[in-house]
């Protein structure tokens, strides 16, 4: 790309004073290939208008979390839950992403006890005293994606249950703060991951976060385990999701055959998860949804 000519962040800026020292920055960098260093595509750097619109789809997310929020309590059905997000998200112009997505039936996934996410909200699921709820909400606003998630403690919880709920939390903020501008993905992951482990959880690795923005689901992949300074090199204009999923027990999942969906604990036990949708910025991160 000529200096003179647009930048390919589509920012409207000469290339010469937009990306070309990033550009520069990458071209120079010694990629080790033993530990999977990558890096990132185009497509998934994000320019400041692009930012402006992801966060403003965050914080109609993070109202529609506040909402779900106000609304947890012993005896009220997912579904009730499902619909009030629906209509908030609507109100304010956007769209709740997971509905129709890839044939999902609902606006938002609700995950209890050992479902361990894409729980499908429903009139006879009713929250009951001692349950821990994740509900996982993703707005689409003028083509651009936030996605959050939080869990929630119903009435009285057992220690153990609550133990896993914080640590869980603790494991996405630890990883949170690993995310650094010109260091590596595997930072995230190990930072996940090793807190999960040192608290004698598992760490589920059939699914995980994302890029995220100008898609639901883009790359890179984000484990929750994983080795520092691996996989692909973080930059400013990154976007992606830290969500950890942790396990009381064993770390193997399967999808219910009853919907195809819900994916579940094999072992029946307890699992967690929180999330976040962060910004690689110049000097580290922004939380743009939680
Ligand atoms: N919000 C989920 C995520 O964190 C994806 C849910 S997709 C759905 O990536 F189809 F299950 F809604
Ligand atoms: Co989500
Ligand atoms: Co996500």
């Amino acid at each position: 790309m000529q200096r003179n000519e647009l930048c390919w962040c589509g920012s409207g800026k000469k290339y010469k004073k937009c990306h070309e020292e990033f550009d520069e920055r990458i071209k120079e960098f010694k990629f080790d290939v033993f530990k999977g260093q990558t890096r990132p595509p185009k497509k998934i750097i994000n320019n400041q208008e692009d930012i402006a619109r992801i966060r403003a789809a965050g914080v109609i997310n993070d109202g529609a979390l506040d909402l779900a929020a106000s609304l947890i309590k012993p005896g009220v059905d997912t579904a009730s839950i499902d619909k009030a997000v629906q209509e908030f998200i609507e109100s304010k112009g956007g769209y709740p992403s997971c509905l129709h997505y890839e044939g999902f039936p609902k606006s938002t996934c609700i995950s209890i006890n050992d479902v361990v996410c894409h729980g499908i909200p429903s009139q006879k699921t009713i929250l009951k005293e001692g349950d821990i709820v994740n509900v996982d909400i993703t707005t689409t606003l003028a083509g651009y994606y936030a996605d959050a998630s939080r869990m929630f403690m119903v009435g009285e919880v057992s220690a153990e249950a609550e133990r896993l709920v914080k640590v869980t939390k603790e494991c996405m903020e630890r990883g949170i703060a690993a995310a650094r501008p010109w260091h590596f993905l595997g930072d995230i992951s190990a930072a996940c991951g090793d807190y999960a482990h040192a608290n004698g959880y598992s760490v589920v690795t059939d699914l995980g976060g994302h890029g995220v923005g100008k898609d639901f689901h883009l790359e890179p992949f984000v484990s929750h385990e994983g080795q520092a300074g691996t996989g692909m090199l973080l930059v400013p204009g990154m976007v992606l999701t830290v969500e950890p999923m942790i396990n009381q027990g064993k770390k193997d999942v399967y999808i219910d055959s009853k919907d195809n969906w819900t994916v579940r604990t094999k072992d029946k036990k307890l699992s967690a998860q929180w999330e976040k949708t962060i910004l690689i910025t110049e000097t580290g991160t922004e939380v743009l949804s939680s």
